[in-house]
């Protein structure tokens, strides 16, 4: 049965959902509190700088009932971008479902370095696995003259990217359902960028976390996580104009292994970037003239 702490002002409420965070989901105080505070914002639909000014003000009955059903959600494991209905990608409140991965920070480095290697004049991209479009939404957003494309082969995410694509892009990303490349034909861009499925599928952080939320054809892949990875890389060539840029997200274990298939591939000004905790998380490469 469902505890429910006796509340009385948003102090207290908050410091007694992030003891229960810390025991409950062996989080760190911090990142508790953190979590206590985003959920409190969105019950009582205040900002954080409200709640600092007004933490002695007592919770009304509606509002103690609400934190408490999403505190318990949140006990339960439940991550809190899918609690919330939306995580921040690259400054970006976008939308997510329990159909999207939710968007990691790793991912921002993708991004970036997208941003880095497209042209500087009209330019198209094509994103694969866009999920909730956190990479396509954002490099549309930010490059209004580029013709963004993206493909996934959940619809469900698909719709989910659409919406985000509404809202942060005027609609500019042409979402296409399918496999891969498979939904582009024979078309080239002048980049490419994906975060593909790359954990192996026997690996035991899939039971963990977020991950046991999130949905396991978006993380899971075959050939201890490259299947996707190997398909994408080479077949990039086909969809690539000359000098276009390809560019992958990966496990911090598979930088050789990537490394492997771009070369086989023909890539050059071949590189692999590391994220923000020093591990190798992006490769990436040039198309030649060919
Ligand atoms: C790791 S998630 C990345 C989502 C998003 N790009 C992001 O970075 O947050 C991988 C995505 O690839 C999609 N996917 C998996 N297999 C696919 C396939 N064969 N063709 C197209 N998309 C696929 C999944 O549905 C999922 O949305």
């Amino acid at each position: 049965m469902t505890e429910h702490p006796p509340l009385s002002d948003i102090r207290s409420a908050l410091q007694n959902a992030a003891q229960r965070l810390t025991t409950t989901l062996n989080l760190p105080l911090r990142e508790a509190r953190l979590e206590a505070r985003i959920l409190m914002e969105q019950c009582i639909g205040r900002p954080h700088a409200w709640l600092i000014a007004h933490d002695t003000d007592a919770l009304t009955s509606d509002q103690q009932n609400a934190f408490t059903q999403l505190l318990n959600r949140r006990l339960q494991g439940e991550p809190v971008a899918y609690i919330l209905g939306w995580r921040e990608f690259y400054g970006l409140p976008l939308t997510v479902t329990v159909d999207t991965l939710i968007p990691r920070p790793d991912t921002e480095l993708l991004v970036e370095l997208a941003l880095h290697h497209l042209p500087a004049s009209s330019c198209s991209i094509l994103d694969l696995g866009t999920g909730s479009g956190a990479i396509a939404v954002t490099l549309a957003h930010l490059r209004p003259d580029a013709r963004v494309t993206a493909t996934d082969q959940s619809a469900s995410a698909l719709q989910v990217a659409r919406q985000n694509a509404e809202r942060h892009a005027a609609n500019r990303v042409r979402l296409l359902n399918g496999s891969w490349y498979e939904p582009v034909n024979q078309e080239c861009f002048d980049l490419i960028a994906s975060n593909p499925p790359y954990i192996a599928a026997y690996d035991p952080h899939l039971q963990q976390g977020d991950l046991r939320f999130e949905p396991l054809t978006a993380l899971a892949a075959a050939e201890n996580g490259l299947s996707d990875l190997r398909h994408i890389i080479l077949q990039a060539p086909v969809h690539l104009k000359p000098h276009g840029w390809l560019l992958v997200e990966h496990g911090y274990d598979q930088q050789e292994a990537c490394q492997a298939l771009f070369h086989q591939a023909g890539f050059s000004q071949i590189a692999t970037h590391r994220d923000l905790g020093g591990q190798p998380r992006v490769t990436l490469g040039q198309r030649g003239e060919g």
